[in-house]
């Protein structure tokens, strides 16, 4: 007789609910939480407003999770006012084993690698689709003061990259966005640092001098710790 082998199907929807949830997890009572963005996030906030503990403060990495924070009655505060945060959970585009990341798909870069750089611990929370072996496939987001976009344009082709302009689209701090695909990612951290130093950069979405110090990822069969 032959055997009937199923391929256990579980929708990308489900895993970010179990990656949510495993980073519900991570969390104790009496923390100063900061609280990232995407939807993967988003899964997370909605787990938050369920649960028991009570949390110091919570800090907030852009407008569209304050607003989702608020809505479940969750206070908000101001980084500044609180100091340091203990733990700070946070989605990507992509991520490999060493923790380097590249965020930004959904434009909260700046705030996000603000929040990362002030935690103590940075969990980040993926699906596999986001788990990779190098850095690069998704472009990179490149958040930008308006009147210096071409010529960090121009730069960044100058470095081998071909970066489009996030039409439409202002961040919460009045800047615009590049995307920019082509980049050889080998040295993360190096980029990460070369790129900052183009006049008119404010935030590159390479996550690589302040690494996530947990990765979760959730696959088909639950949620893998890295
Ligand atoms: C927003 C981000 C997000 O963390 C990243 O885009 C992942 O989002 P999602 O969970 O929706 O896939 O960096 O600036």
């Amino acid at each position: 007789m032959r055997a009937l082998f199923l391929e256990k199907q579980v929708s990308q929807d489900e895993k970010k609910i179990q990656v949510a949830k495993a980073a519900i997890n991570e969390l104790q009572d009496g923390i100063i939480l900061g609280v990232g963005t995407g939807s993967t996030v988003n899964y997370f906030i909605d787990l938050l407003a369920n649960q028991a503990m009570h949390f110091e403060a919570v800090v907030s990495s852009s407008e569209e999770s304050t607003i989702r924070l608020q809505q479940h009655g969750i206070l908000v505060s101001d980084l500044s006012s609180t100091g340091d945060i203990d733990i700070y959970v946070d989605g990507a585009d992509e991520a490999t084993k060493q923790g380097y990341l590249i965020k930004g798909g959904g434009g909260a870069l700046t705030r996000e690698k603000i929040l990362a750089s002030a935690s103590r611990k940075f969990i980040c929370i993926a699906d596999d689709s986001k788990f990779v072996g190098v850095l690069g496939n998704f472009p990179l987001p490149i958040e930008v003061i308006p009147m210096a976009r071409s010529y960090v344009a121009r730069q960044l082709v100058k470095a081998g990259g071909n970066p489009v302009w996030r039409d439409n689209f202002v961040t919460d701090n009045g800047n615009q966005i590049l995307d920019v695909s082509g980049l050889k990612i080998t040295n993360p951290p190096e980029l990460e640092k070369n790129l900052n130093n183009i006049p008119g950069v404010v935030t590159v979405g390479i996550f690589a001098i302040r690494t996530a110090d947990k990765l979760l990822i959730a696959n088909k069969d639950g949620v893998q710790i890295i």
